[in-house]
């Protein structure tokens, strides 16, 4: 071999080495970057963003006798409209603002403490009697069929202390 090939047989070796030891060093390294990614699991993470919105409770989930099954759905509506009474802000939302917002048909508004006033000095009582029978323009329960009088009483006394 001449000077010159020896002399390129060694750069090549030396080359070859180098290389072979960043190849090691970087292997390490990329290991260690993403050693805190080893718990990320793509498919959980997509399938939690794009799982519907709803789910359709076709059967007693909890699994009880089929002969059940027909009734469970709507002791399952029932059980969960008593678990989450609607509070009587929800309420007057729901059925009285559409009248006592604006001040339809003479209603007294929601916050219009002139309006309220000499109602309110009617008392509680002939207040609830008033929108439970219904009074000219205000219909019987302010058509929140669904609500006891208890459930009246409350809107009635939100409307209220928000109207003084
Ligand atoms: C269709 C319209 C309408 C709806 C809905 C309505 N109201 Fe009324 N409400 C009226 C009108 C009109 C009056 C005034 C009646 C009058 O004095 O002539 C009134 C009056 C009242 C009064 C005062 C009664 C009195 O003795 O002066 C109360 C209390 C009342 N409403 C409660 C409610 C509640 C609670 C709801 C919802 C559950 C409701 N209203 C829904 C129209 C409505």
């Amino acid at each position: 071999m001449s000077s010159n090939d020896k002399q390129f047989a060694t750069v090549f070796v030396a080359v070859l080495g180098i290389l072979g030891i960043l190849a090691i060093i970087l292997y390490f390294i990329a290991g260690y970057l993403t050693a805190d990614m080893a718990a990320y699991k793509p498919e959980e993470v997509i399938l939690e963003n794009i799982k519907p919105v709803g789910q359709v409770n076709i059967a007693d989930e909890s699994g009880a006798a089929d002969a059940g099954s027909v009734a469970a759905p709507a002791g399952d509506a029932a059980t969960a409209a008593a678990a989450e009474p609607m509070s009587p802000e929800q309420v007057y939302q729901s059925k009285c603002l559409a009248c006592h917002g604006t001040g339809v048909a003479g209603a007294p508004k929601l916050g219009d403490a002139a309006a309220w006033a000499p109602r309110i000095a009617q008392g509680m009582d002939t207040l609830l009697a008033n929108a439970t029978n219904g009074l000219n323009a205000m219909p019987p329960k302010g058509l929140c069929m669904e609500c006891s009088g208890d459930d009246l009483k409350a809107v009635i006394d939100y409307m209220v202390q928000n109207s003084q």
